[in-house]
């Protein structure tokens, strides 16, 4: 636990994080709807992924890496990973955060995602694909619900996914037999399915190979500009937040593996090259 005496008042940069790469995807959505502001990206590289492991550790890791971003400057930090907004976002907003500094902010994924489904489907049927951990934690069916009580929610983990992508593994043949197989096990829940989500930050690398098994009728949904416009959104409707977020258009990288597996591997999903340094926690 941070001690409030050891964080800084003054502004400083948005912090986004993930256990990996994958909120890259988002980071690269975020910066094109609001380039002014100033990010600090945390990946946790060396404990990922996330989404095999339990509630406990799941939660414990994601407030080591909260704690850092606020540490260092952050007065609002985005979950920008699926698994750490389902297993440990309610209790750092309702347990921590309190005790940390009650004016601080962290968001999710998982609730934006929630908010805008109801646009995408005709059937009111909607797929998940995600990990192992979002799925169990239920949090996309329970959100989805209370906005739209209509719609059916089918999910599918899908463990093989991440370490495909963190393995750098996803490009070759062996990643085929994995991602047809989890969407053919997704839509063998219902043949009315419309939309699917990609409840993970790290699948838009799949992109290809998903349109690739799934009927063209089918939307797919990647949550990257989502969460950038319920960024935005959320940053009009807060000024006190905004004024506390330093605006000079600087990015900065910290990776909790060495910089250089990181800058190898962050281009494919941020879409330039990125200069990372390493974080020890
Ligand atoms: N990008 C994370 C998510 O959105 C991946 C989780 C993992 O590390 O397995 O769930």
């Amino acid at each position: 636990m941070v001690l409030k005496n050891k964080l800084n008042n003054s502004p400083g940069p948005i912090g986004i994080f993930d256990s990996g790469y994958g909120g890259l995807t988002v980071l690269k959505e975020i910066i094109k709807e609001l380039p002014e502001y100033d990010y600090l990206y945390l990946g946790d590289n060396a404990r990922a992924p996330y989404g095999t492991r339990s509630f406990d550790t799941v939660y414990k890791y994601t407030l080591e890496c909260v704690n850092k971003l606020f540490e260092m400057g952050c007065h609002l930090v985005i979950l920008a990973c699926n698994t750490a907004s389902a297993k440990a976002l309610r209790n750092i907003q309702q347990k921590d955060l309190p005790n940390i500094d009650s004016n601080r902010r962290v968001l999710g994924v998982i609730r934006p995602t929630a908010e805008i489904i109801g646009n995408y489907t005709t059937t009111k049927k909607v797929g998940i694909l995600a990990t192992s951990g979002t799925v169990s934690s239920n949090s996309y069916p329970i959100e989805i619900e209370k906005q739209f009580p209509e719609i059916e929610v089918f999910q599918e983990a899908c463990p093989m996914w991440v370490p495909l992508i963190e393995n750098n593994e996803f490009n070759n043949e062996g990643s085929n037999y994995f991602i047809q197989k989890n969407i053919q096990q997704l839509l063998a829940q219902s043949k009315d399915i419309d939309a699917i989500v990609l409840g993970c930050t790290h699948y838009p690398l799949l992109l290809s190979k998903i349109k690739q098994y799934t009927p063209q009728h089918i939307k797919i949904i990647g949550q990257g500009e989502l969460v950038a416009k319920g960024l935005k959104d959320y940053l009009i409707r807060h000024a006190e937040m905004d004024s506390k977020c330093t605006k000079t258009g600087k990015i900065k990288f910290y990776t909790t593996e060495t910089s250089e597996n990181f800058n190898t591997n962050a281009e494919k999903f941020f879409g330039t090259k990125v200069n990372a340094e390493n974080l020890p926690l």
